[in-house]
């Protein structure tokens, strides 16, 4: 059975925690920072995130990092194609009008374009507010 669970405020740091035993990121990128840093009530503020899981066991996330304004997506390679990441991420609550996403993998500005999403590609070299994408 397919469930998905929000996590925000003082469930943040559950979520996180999950997301992270789970290895519900790519080695290295900000998804994995993020959860370390929330689990430790860190850079939580404004944040959520939404896990889907497949008979108890977490396979994708959407995450909302409020301080930056941005969405960021991760779905276990075996799972990918079947809608997960697009529907954790419509399951984040009132998100914000000028809310972005950074490419990922080669085509995921077509994902994030069917999420809703505006996204920067990857050689995008600042985020519209100035600060430094990296
Ligand atoms: C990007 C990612 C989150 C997508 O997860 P997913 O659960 O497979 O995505 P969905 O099934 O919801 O995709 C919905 C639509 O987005 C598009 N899409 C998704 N992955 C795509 C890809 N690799 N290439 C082209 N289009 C893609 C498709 O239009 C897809 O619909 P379709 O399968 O009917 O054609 C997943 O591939 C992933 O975890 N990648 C590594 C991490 C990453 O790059 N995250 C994004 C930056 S934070």
């Amino acid at each position: 059975m397919l469930t998905f669970k929000h996590y925000a405020g003082t469930t943040l740091p559950v979520g996180a925690s999950l997301a992270q035993s789970n290895r519900l990121y790519v080695p290295g990128w900000t998804l994995s920072t993020l959860y370390a840093d929330f689990k430790d009530g860190f850079r939580a503020e404004g944040s959520q995130l939404v896990i889907a899981s497949k008979d108890g066991t977490p396979i994708a996330v959407a995450l909302f990092y409020g301080r930056d304004h941005q969405v960021m997506a991760f779905t276990r390679q075996a799972f990918r194609r079947q809608g997960l990441a697009v529907q954790c991420i419509k399951r984040l609550k009132d998100l914000p009008e000028n809310v972005v996403a950074g490419e990922g993998i080669d085509g995921t500005l077509e994902f994030w374009q069917k999420a809703g999403i505006p996204a920067y590609a990857r050689d995008y070299d600042f985020w519209p507010r100035g600060d430094r994408f990296e």
